[in-house]
């Protein structure tokens, strides 16, 4: 298939970009370099420089795409209270003026990057599809956003649509990984430190967790990528659907600690600050409709998540 896939030299776009050419898809990757960073993706994938935005400019009908997988957008959570007409400019316009621009580019099914961050914080664990969302960032609400219009358009004009509720994403897939700026999440951070040999800083230790410290669901994101692909197959004209992309498993910061000690040989400096505003205890959420739903099974334990992610430092 001729697969469209936005964001394509971010993070989790060049692992789906690279897992779709091995899968044997032709791939057109779009990104506007927003982080400055030369993309790293396979030589098979048709790049063009440019922002979701223009897309009319990037893409036509002649490039026959059969199914968009639409990563681009911005994703810092704090950066989105600050400036949260940033967020729901690049994160939603596109969307509102999509029912013209995929007619356009002639194709009417999409693969969404949807997030955790739709739950808000959860009223019970594990988070299921069906639990109401209340996001409690700006960037939770332009993705929460999103889902809505995906639904709207797949009623009114039948479209076939997925939103992919990711969780804690982590780990490399060769030489794709994280590459974010600036970098929030906590396995490339606690790594860095190790690598530096600077003190990690633990925002809170006083949770009601078992060891005190915040549980989330971490994936690796060759797990992740797998869903996309499996997604596309399960794209169904004139339905949308939600779907968490999770383990179903919970690992403490401390669980990461311990892997990180593990994988590196080398003990990590901690340094124990207070709690930050927002940070819920635990988000953990079940995987069992995406396992139902598109025949998904992730294989990676959170340690490789940290041996990959450390390779790819290497
Ligand atoms: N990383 C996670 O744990 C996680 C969790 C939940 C959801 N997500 C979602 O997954 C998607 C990808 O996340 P990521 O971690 O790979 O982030 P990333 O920042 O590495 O990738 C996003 C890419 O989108 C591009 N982009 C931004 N605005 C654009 C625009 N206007 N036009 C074209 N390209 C643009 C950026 O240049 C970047 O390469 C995002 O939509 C994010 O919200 C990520």
């Amino acid at each position: 298939m001729n697969i469209l896939v936005t964001g394509a030299a971010g993070y989790i776009g060049s692992v789906v970009c690279a897992k779709l050419v091995e899968a044997g898809h032709h791939v057109i990757g779009i990104d506007n370099l927003g982080s400055g960073l030369d993309p790293i993706l396979p030589p098979e994938v048709d790049f063009r420089h440019g922002s979701i935005e223009n897309i009319g400019k990037l893409i036509s009908d002649k490039d026959n795409v059969d199914g968009v997988i639409h990563l681009a957008g911005l994703i810092q959570v704090g950066e989105s209270m600050k400036q949260p007409e940033k967020y729901w400019q690049t994160n939603t316009s596109w969307h509102i003026g999509i029912a013209d621009r995929n007619a356009k580019i002639g194709c009417h099914k999409i693969v969404f990057s949807s997030t955790a961050a739709c739950y808000g914080t959860p009223e019970r664990t594990p988070i299921e599809e069906s639990d109401i969302p209340h996001p409690d960032s700006v960037y939770g609400w332009t993705k929460l956003a999103v889902d809505q219009m995906l639904a709207s358009y797949a009623d009114a004009y039948g479209w076939a649509a997925l939103s992919l509720r990711y969780f804690n994403v982590a780990g490399a897939y060769g030489r794709y990984g994280e590459r974010h700026q600036p970098e929030t999440h906590i396995i490339p951070l606690a790594l860095e430190a190790i690598a530096h040999h600077t003190a990690f800083t633990l925002f809170g230790n006083d949770y009601a967790t078992p060891d005190g410290t915040n549980v989330r669901d971490y994936l690796h994101v060759a797990d992740l990528a797998d869903a996309h692909i499996l997604a596309l197959d399960h794209l169904k004209t004139g339905q949308h659907d939600i779907v968490n992309l999770s383990t179903g498993l919970g690992s403490s910061n401390y669980d990461i600690f311990k892997a990180i000690e593990t994988v590196t040989g080398q003990k990590l400096d901690i340094d124990i600050q207070a709690r930050r505003a927002g940070d819920p205890a635990i988000l953990v959420a079940s995987n069992a409709k995406a396992k139902q739903l598109l025949g998904w099974q992730p294989k990676y334990t959170l340690e490789d998540m940290v041996r990959d992610a450390w390779k790819f430092k290497a």
